[in-house]
């Protein structure tokens, strides 16, 4: 039996599946190796034969991870099975993860195969990879819409074909606490097995249940627990793991068991995740939104003064959330802000650091005191700049008349090729975008615009986040400046680069 309960992540495949979300291929790295020190135990990096993309960054994390598991998803054909093996095979720990519905609505509408026919595909493709891997997780899709005699028979055959990990999804987020704790226990009792299996949730939140659900299996007997950072995926979203985990290690009095997570690096990772999925945490969100450590009311404040477990179960410390920050002005030197860079847990090597204090020099001229918060957004900012495939090389604006604005906009791709042209709008942002689109050539539609201040006060940087739809696919871009306008420029930029790379990912689709 496991000591702990597994952590598997699957942002990088469920989370992807959030509209709008599309993770470039560097950013699927960063987010893997970010997921490894947070200590989650497997990722399941991607859909391999979805796409060349898709492959290409389950293979790039399988070579990058030294601790942690890597899986990658299969439906029941043995070339998905296949890709996930060449994928995988050079991970410290690789395993594939098999699916197929066992629901009578996905079996009659969307499979068109019998009960039996579905139990003699899971038989050939557990048995099939199962010779080319070690460990293979099999999951029953639609599990909790499934009538249990057919549950159980289903996860039965897949044990006997040699699956040692069964996953229980409940796909479209339809089961509640007592029911999906009880189909665990159920299937612990009835499925038979010489190996020791472990069983594994992985729960939807359509009802908003996702992690009661997770926790209520774990009551149930499910030593892991499938889910993604910040509760992002499909619809409403997976079960939020930073929840999952902070619920083990605060009510360990009650399930007696923890996770293996690195709780000091929750919050850096949500953020990391927040950012390149385009998608803000809420301000309320459990262990993770802004609020959770704010105390408002004078009576919770006067409480937490006297004795802060009055009104706090854990300290923002805990997962990473500082309070306690000295920042840094105009008179701050290398060495100041090379401390600081070291107390933010950054290791960063000496030319990066001369480049980033040029930078630093330039936020404390315009702003009175730089926070940690600044410092975080500056070097995240630079990462995002060095990874982007074009930088924003000028911009300028005029006046035209009644309202009227031209833009002009001047890009350079990572060949150092130059790309520029000119629009007007009805304002600065419709002609900035309008020659965006000249230069990429092709139609949008903006379905979101948002800026956030990455920081407090009016001379924050600002973070803008575009949403656009070409040629029926979402997709999105962030761009972070001092100057709102350049920010603007930058995310729509990004939206349009991230366009061309799923379409390039895309090439390599199978059926
Ligand atoms: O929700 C689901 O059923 C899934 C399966 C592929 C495991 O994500
Ligand atoms: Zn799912």
């Amino acid at each position: 039996m496991s000591s702990h309960i597994q952590i598997f992540d699957t942002t990088l495949r469920d989370g992807e599946q959030t509209p709008g979300v599309n993770f470039t291929f560097d950013e699927r790295l960063k987010i893997a190796l970010q997921l490894e020190k947070w200590g989650v135990d497997v990722i399941e990096a991607g859909f391999p034969a979805s796409s060349t993309g898709s492959f290409k960054s389950v293979e790039a994390i399988s070579k990058a991870l030294t601790t942690t598991a890597v899986c990658g998803l299969a439906r029941c054909i043995k070339s998905d099975i296949d890709a996930v093996y060449e994928a995988t095979k050079h991970a410290a720990k690789p395993l594939v993860h098999v699916f197929i519905a066992t629901s009578p609505i996905h079996l009659e509408h969307k499979l068109k195969m019998s009960q039996e026919e579905v139990l003699d595909s899971i038989k050939e493709h557990v048995t099939y990879a199962k010779q080319l891997f070690d460990i293979v997780q099999f999951s029953p899709e639609d599990a909790t819409r499934t009538d249990m005699d057919f549950l159980i028979q289903s996860v039965q055959t897949a044990v006997d074909a040699g699956a040692t990990i069964i996953n229980i999804p409940d796909t479209v987020g339809f089961s509640y606490p007592n029911e999906y704790g009880q189909i665990f226990k159920t299937l612990t009792e009835s499925v038979q097995s010489d190996n020791e299996i472990i069983y594994s949730s992985h729960c939807h939140d359509d009802l908003g249940m996702a992690v009661s659900n997770s926790l209520a299996a774990i009551e149930g007997g499910a030593r892991r627990v499938e889910g993604t950072v910040n509760g992002i995926g499909e619809r409403a979203g997976n079960a939020a793991l930073e929840e999952v985990a902070l619920a083990l290690y605060i009510r360990k009095d009650h399930y007696g068991i923890e996770s293996q997570i690195e709780l000091k690096e929750t919050k850096k990772t949500s953020d990391l995740i927040s950012r390149y999925a385009g998608i803000r945490v809420p301000r309320n969100k459990a262990i993770v939104g802004q609020n959770a450590f704010s105390h408002e009311s004078g009576i919770h404040q006067d409480g937490i003064l006297k004795h802060r477990e009055t009104y706090e179960i854990m300290t923002p410390q805990l997962v990473g959330v500082s309070t306690t920050e000295l920042p840094l002005g105009k008179l701050s030197g290398k060495h100041a802000f090379a401390e600081k860079l070291k107390a933010l847990g950054y290791d960063i090597n000496p030319d990066d650091q001369i480049n980033l204090f040029k930078q630093f020099k330039s936020i404390a001229d315009k702003k009175k005191s730089v926070s940690d918060r600044d410092i975080h957004a500056l070097i995240q900012g630079s990462e995002h700049e060095q990874s982007a495939i074009y930088q924003l090389e000028a911009l300028q604006l005029q006046f035209v008349s009644n309202g009227l604005q031209s833009a002009v906009v001047v890009i350079k791709d990572k060949d150092g090729s130059i790309y520029q042209d000119s629009s007007i709008g009805t304002g600065s942002i419709v002609a900035i975008y309008n020659a965006v689109d000249r230069i990429f050539k092709r139609e949008t539609e903006l379905i979101d615009y948002r800026i956030d201040s990455v920081t407090e006060g009016a001379d924050a940087q600002a973070e803008v986040h575009v949403n656009l739809v070409i040629n029926n696919k979402e997709v999105n871009g962030i761009g972070i400046d001092h100057d709102i306008l350049k920010a603007s420029c930058k995310a729509y930029i990004e939206a349009h680069a991230k366009y061309d790379a799923d379409a390039k990912e895309k090439e390599g689709i199978q059926s």
